[in-house]
């Protein structure tokens, strides 16, 4: 309190050139990369609009993949956030011993407040796993839920034999998600063993299966630490430390964690301010989005060709499952098949199905190019919490015959490809775009491994064969050298 005070006396009588007061902030920007709430994602959905009525035609199958992942910090990810109960610490010695002076930058005495009366806690939903009705997590599941069942009620029925679940076998079985989704389908809690279900860890996370990917792809992306090196991004660090007091930079890392328990804060509860957002502008903010590009850009996306190479395995399931509903007269069971997988699952998919696809790489150095600040691979608008990919297989009536089309959506809004703009594909075009992609899926490139290390282990068997070669020749002469001297 009394540092408060003397806060506000010097927050009175010095001027301070660059003061931010984030908290109050009318409009804050909330696109957090992989972390980004769901509502601020799909902001602008269909929700309003009726792309998902197709003229002349009904719905005959539904097919999603769904981000499972619950909003709450892995257990490691919860030792790393409490890290801030310390750094807190630093910043209230900071603010009282007014070294701000030194440097004219500096958060407003509210956001001082903030983060002065901060502290750790757990979050809410470790403390009522999965029976939290009113978190967000559980809201956003329960809406998105009851979105696909209003707008499609011969496809979302009660009769169980119509679903298919394939889920991944470590799975928590009860998520908060999964409350929220079922009880907006089904108006009850559900286990998946009601319904037709499968578990395959190999179809759901293709990535960890493929040794290519897990030998070339998933580490750091040199573009990503090229970018972690400009101006740009120091600047954004320099900015955050002086304006929390620091006459030194802080660490990356420490940028990261404040970052995420501010993500994780919005994700509890959007309407909360939370002092760790307050922290950055939005410049900062666009800035650690990009980095978050970056990185998914060349783990999941068109940044390395072997991403759309695993992803396919997605696009030959929907194929085959719409495929077997194209070719019957008869409605087929199940007509609605629900995958519940991650959020790189559902990046390499649009990656395999050529979506959010840029006229020029994302790089490190780009950052402020045109084409960046407009890019399509945007990992805030793509696979924000409970992001969901779905297509639905429509058959049409066309003239006295049938025709398929699908309609393709991302977190509920239309996706745009190469060869369909609007959303809704003819499926003709569809079988020989995306059968391209689905029959071509062998997961061949994964093995690019074994054909070096053979190649390897035929140059080192030739080598040896040559060496020995080269010894017995040796040896031979040695030998009739020998016998010559003995003569
Ligand atoms: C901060 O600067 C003001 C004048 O600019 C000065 O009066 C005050 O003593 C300084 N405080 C510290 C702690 O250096
Ligand atoms: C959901 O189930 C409850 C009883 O379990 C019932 O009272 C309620 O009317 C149902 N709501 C809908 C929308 O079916
Ligand atoms: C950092 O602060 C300076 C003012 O000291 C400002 O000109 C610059 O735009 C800020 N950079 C970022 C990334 O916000
Ligand atoms: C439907 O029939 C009309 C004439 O009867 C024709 O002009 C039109 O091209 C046909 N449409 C399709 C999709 O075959």
């Amino acid at each position: 309190m009394g540092g408060s005070l003397i806060a506000l006396f010097a927050l009175v009588t010095l001027g301070f050139a660059y003061e931010t007061c984030l908290s109050r902030e009318k409009n804050p920007y909330l696109f957090f990369g992989t972390k980004t709430s769901y509502i601020v994602a799909s902001r602008g959905g269909p929700t309003h609009t009726k792309v998902h009525e197709v003229p002349a035609c009904e719905p005959v199958a539904f097919w999603m993949l769904y981000r499972h992942e619950s909003y709450e910090p892995e257990e490691e990810e919860i030792r790393r956030l409490q890290v801030l109960n310390d750094f807190k610490k630093d910043v209230v010695s900071n603010y009282r011993r007014s070294i701000y002076n030194k440097t004219n930058h500096r958060i407003c005495l509210p956001d001082y407040q903030l983060i002065e009366s901060w502290e750790w806690k757990p979050p809410r939903h470790n403390l009522m796993f999965a029976g939290d009705t009113s978190s967000e997590e559980f809201i956003d599941a329960l809406k998105l839920a009851q979105n696909w069942r209003q707008r499609y009620p011969n496809l979302f029925t009660e009769n169980r034999r119509n679903y298919k679940f394939k889920y991944m076998m470590d799975d928590r079985r009860s998520t908060t998600s999964l409350g929220g989704l079922s009880r907006g389908l089904f108006n009850k809690s559900v286990v998946y063993d009601d319904f037709l279900s499968e578990h395959d860890n190999k179809l759901l996370r293709p990535h960890k299966f493929c040794e290519a990917w897990t030998k070339n792809v998933g580490d750091t992306p040199i573009q990503l630490r090229l970018f972690e090196a400009k101006q740009e991004y120091k600047e954004m660090i320099r900015n955050v430390s002086l304006r929390l007091g620091f006459n030194y930079d802080i660490s990356a890392d420490a940028i990261r964690i404040i970052f995420d328990m501010c993500r994780y804060d919005k994700a509890w509860d959007i309407s909360k301010v939370s002092p760790w957002c307050a922290v950055f502008t939005r410049d900062d903010l666009r800035r650690l989005e990009y980095a978050e590009d970056l990185e998914t850009y060349y783990n999941y996306g068109h940044g390395n060709e072997l991403n759309a190479k695993v992803g396919c395995v997605f696009v030959k399931d929907m194929m085959n499952f719409f495929t077997s509903h194209v070719g019957n007269e008869l409605p087929q069971q199940p007509q609605v098949m629900l995958q519940f997988t991650e959020a790189p699952a559902l990046l390499l998919t649009l990656a395999a199905m050529g979506a959010h696809k840029d006229p020029v790489h994302l790089e490190g150095h780009n950052y402020h190019s045109a084409p960046m600040q407009a890019r399509k691979w945007s990992s805030s608008k793509m696979a924000p919490f409970n992001a969901n990919l779905a297509a639905v297989l429509y058959r049409c009536r066309l003239n006295g015959s049938y025709q398929h089309k699908v309609l393709l959506l991302l977190n509920e809004k239309p996706i745009s490809l190469d060869w369909c703009t609007s959303g809704v594909c003819e499926w003709s075009q569809f079988v020989i775009k995306l059968g391209e992609v689905a029959n071509g899926c062998d997961l061949e490139a994964c093995n690019e491994t074994h054909i070096g290390r053979n190649v390897a282990i035929l140059v080192v068997a030739v080598a040896f064969i040559f060496l020995a070669a080269v010894v017995a020749a040796l040896w031979c002469r040695s030998i009739l050298n020998r016998g010559k001297i003995s003569k």
